[in-house]
């Protein structure tokens, strides 16, 4: 899969503006997370059994909502930089290969049209905690009432890392009428510059983790965790889940890895609730390392980009059919038949 996924951003990277492609590539600080994600997955070595009956494999999962697959689409900014319908045809392709979908804060299609195209679908809905708290929880609010099952409360941004322009003139090459669509209507009417109030604010504590559960009635996944004993108090503090995650090696650069952190905290969190993970994953061997280590569902993030740049909602959609597919597919050679029989001792870890 890895190879067919250098494919897909190079043809990603061939039809983008090379600002856009910047944006979506580039990582934080040295580079150092960014670089090292995809192949920390390779330390571990899968153990497979054999002899087993493997003649039906299912991916099917129930996780805040009932997926086919256990790989989906991690939320991401602006999709509309990269395809013009943007967050509806991702959506689509989601829905169209029964993944896990998680719309943005940063949605650049207003969030009850990106609902519509998921019809009776479950998905779930990022939250950043903004500066102008009424702001984000009215999103919050909005996407409760548009059919959202649960919230991701991305925990690793109380503000942006810092990223390097490479001389580039703007952090982000999208005009605010297109940043701001997801948010306008709760802005005044006279704002001069809404970016200071709806910039993440540094002010978030584990407290955020209820009341948006109160607010909203949704249970809440804390996306960011990278410690057990972190993982623990966010589920001590009312989280349903937790989401590990190095944000694409965009935040505080030089963490631990989403492959070595991943065991830790599942290990903490044990049954209390649910665990994710994201960064780095490429294929279905990924992904199948991720789930034995105790993941209920993985994600992707840039490959998700570059598919909607190459073929929009069926690009999207092609593209998670063929990471279910090849995880069925190492599922069976791996001698399980489902999910529930992934576990930790599938797996071990070779030094590097
Ligand atoms: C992100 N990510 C992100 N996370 C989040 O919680 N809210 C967001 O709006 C964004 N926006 C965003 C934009 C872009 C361009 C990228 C690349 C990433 C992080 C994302 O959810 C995810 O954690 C990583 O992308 C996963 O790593 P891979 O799959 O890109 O390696
Ligand atoms: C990013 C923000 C928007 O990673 O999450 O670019």
């Amino acid at each position: 899969m890895r190879e067919t996924l250098d494919e897909l951003r190079a043809a990603a990277q061939d039809r983008l503006d090379p600002d856009v492609w910047h944006y979506i590539s580039r990582g934080s600080g040295d580079h150092v997370s960014v670089n090292e994600a995809e192949l920390a997955w390779d330390v571990w070595r899968l153990r497979p059994r054999v002899l087993r009956d493997v003649s039906s494999v299912h991916t099917s999962c129930a996780v805040f909502g009932e997926w086919e697959s256990p790989i989906g689409i991690a939320p991401s900014a602006y999709h509309r930089l990269v395809h013009p319908e943007g967050e509806a045809a991702t959506a689509r392709g989601a829905a169209a290969s029964g993944a896990p979908f998680v719309l943005s804060s940063r949605s650049t299609v207003p969030l009850e049209q990106v609902a519509e195209q998921l019809g009776a679908r479950p998905w779930w809905f990022q939250v950043y905690l903004m500066h102008e708290r009424g702001i984000s929880d009215a999103l919050a609010r909005r996407a409760a009432e548009a059919g959202a099952t649960a919230l991701v409360l991305t925990g690793d941004t109380p503000y942006l890392g810092y990223r390097p322009r490479a001389g580039r003139a703007r952090p982000v090459p999208l005009d605010d009428e297109l940043a701001l669509i997801g948010v306008c209507q709760h802005l005044p009417a006279d704002v001069q510059d809404p970016w200071p109030l709806i910039d993440q604010t540094p002010h978030q504590t584990l407290a955020d983790i209820e009341r948006l559960a109160d607010l909203t009635g949704l249970p809440v996944i804390v996306k960011g965790v990278l410690r057990g004993d972190d993982a623990l108090a966010c589920v001590q503090a009312g989280a349903g889940g937790v989401w590990v995650s190095t944000h694409g090696g965009r935040q505080l650069d030089g963490t631990v890895p989403t492959a070595y952190a991943l065991a830790e905290v599942a290990d903490a969190v044990g049954d209390r609730a649910v665990v994710l993970a994201d960064g780095g994953v490429r294929g279905g061997r990924d992904a199948l390392v991720a789930l034995a280590l105790g993941a209920s569902a993985v994600f992707v993030g840039r490959p998700a980009m570059w598919a909607l740049a190459a073929g929009g909602a069926e690009g999207v959609a092609e593209l998670l059919t063929g990471l279910r597919e090849e995880l069925a597919h190492l599922m069976g050679l791996a001698g399980a038949t489902g999910l529930e029989q992934l576990d930790p001792s599938l797996v071990t870890r070779v030094p590097r």
